[in-house]
């Protein structure tokens, strides 16, 4: 991250989460870096110049089969996860200027605007589609049904359903150019590759005449990026698909929850909406923090969107690492979740005179300095508690 924009504004944001469930300190990773970059780009450049956004993710299938499980509507269910995400942002004092939920009204209209861009721009279709569907990862994946999903290992589903599709295959070479010039910088370079790599299409098995070289002379297979379905019809938890496209189908679609969630680092600032003041300061992003895991959806798909709409792209999307527990993934059948709530806790209480904003916000200081110091940027670390109070030992007595 350059300051070369300098004295420039600065827009960053981290992913917005899905609100299956409740934050662990995976999420507060991200967020964590996120704000530590945020509070410093401030220094540099004022206030007023940077832009901080985080937010939840609501929509989708997965949302909607929650939100089932738990007996309560969806909107309910989803009021009620995105409360505990910003309760638990707020009480470790992560400085966001803004904190946008994809059932928020003016996130729909941002959405539905977008989609309309790319429809009346000749980049959307309908087609019908049977295929294999992640429903954890939200994603189309490329596989037989049954087999296990090879990002997540759950069961892939049978989907079959008519769907717009957005012309993503007419943006094969354009991407890879875009990339490998670095014009749009993807970081840290192991991702990088894995974003071209997938764009180029599996090249060292391909017979030479199906090659083309990019512009900087790199192989690549064209027609090796597929058309993208960006419409879902078999449930109904989404925004749905504005006219004129909806009058197309006789089926109600919904938006592709992906479509959806990516739009908001411009709905949030107005984008498609009467107040678009904080877009056009802000709007291209310079930085999108994510998870590796994400990288197709924000290296591929949001800046094929955005080309397609006839919009600046952002300047760089970096990807960090998993934050394991002690080797292996946090997850809920592991039963090896950590909570932020828990350090903050542990360590507040080594504070009994304070009052609690100040030891929650000494509980965040502590976990702030583990994740950043301990774990190199990019690269997969582990939570243990023995580092954790070593290092709090150490930060204390320096
Ligand atoms: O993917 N280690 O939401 P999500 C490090 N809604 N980071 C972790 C982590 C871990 N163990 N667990 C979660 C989604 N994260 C979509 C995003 S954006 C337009 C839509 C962080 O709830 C990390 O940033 O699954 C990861 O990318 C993100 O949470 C995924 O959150
Ligand atoms: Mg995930």
């Amino acid at each position: 991250m350059s300051d070369q924009h300098k004295p420039g504004t600065f827009y960053l944001t981290t992913p917005i989460y899905y609100v299956n469930a409740r934050p662990h300190i995976g999420h507060a990773y991200t967020t964590l870096a996120a704000d530590t970059i945020a509070r410093r780009q401030r220094l540099l450049r004022g206030n007023d110049n940077v832009y901080f956004l985080t937010g939840t993710d609501e929509h989708g299938q997965k949302v909607q089969r929650s939100a089932a499980a738990a007996g309560i509507t969806p909107q309910q269910f989803t009021d009620e996860v995105s409360a505990t995400f910003r309760a638990l942002w707020d009480r470790m004092g992560i400085t966001y200027n803004d904190y946008i939920r994809t059932t928020e009204k003016r996130h729909a209209k941002g959405v539905q605007a977008l989609f309309n861009r790319l429809y009346e721009g000749g980049h959307i279709y309908l087609d019908s589609y049977t295929g294999s569907y992640c429903v954890s990862d939200e994603a189309f994946v490329d596989l037989p049904p049954g087999t296990p999903c090879p990002d997540c290992g759950r069961p892939l589903e049978t989907v079959t359903e008519e769907n717009f599709y957005f012309r993503l295959s007419g943006f094969q070479l354009q991407l890879i150019d875009l990339i490998e010039s670095g014009r749009f910088a993807v970081e840290p370079e192991a991702r990088r590759n894995e974003v071209l790599s997938f764009l180029r299409g599996n090249v060292a098995a391909a017979p030479p005449e199906a090659l083309e070289l990019s512009a900087a002379g790199t192989a690549y297979i064209p027609g090796a990026l597929k058309d993208l379905s960006i419409s879902r019809s078999s449930f109904d938890w989404g925004i749905p698909v504005p006219e004129p496209a909806a009058s197309e189908s006789k089926q109600k679609h919904v938006i592709y929850v992906w479509l959806d969630a990516l739009a908001n680092y411009m709905t949030a600032l107005g984008f498609g909406q009467d107040d678009c003041e904080t877009y056009d300061k802000f709007w291209p992003a310079d930085l999108h923090l994510v998870g590796k895991e994400i990288i197709r959806f924000h290296c591929i798909y949001w800046p094929a969107f955005l080309l397609a709409a006839g919009l600046p792209l952002p300047k760089m999307v970096q990807a960090h690492g998993w934050l394991l527990f002690e080797e292996s993934k946090m997850s809920k059948s592991r039963g090896n979740i950590v909570r932020a709530e828990t350090i903050l806790d542990a360590f507040g209480s080594l504070k009994p005179e304070a009052t609690t904003e100040e030891q929650d916000l000494f509980g965040t200081d502590v976990l702030r300095y583990f994740l950043m110091r301990e774990i190199s940027f990019g690269q997969d670390g582990s939570f243990t508690w023995p580092t954790a109070t070593a290092i709090w030992s150490a930060a204390l007595w320096r």
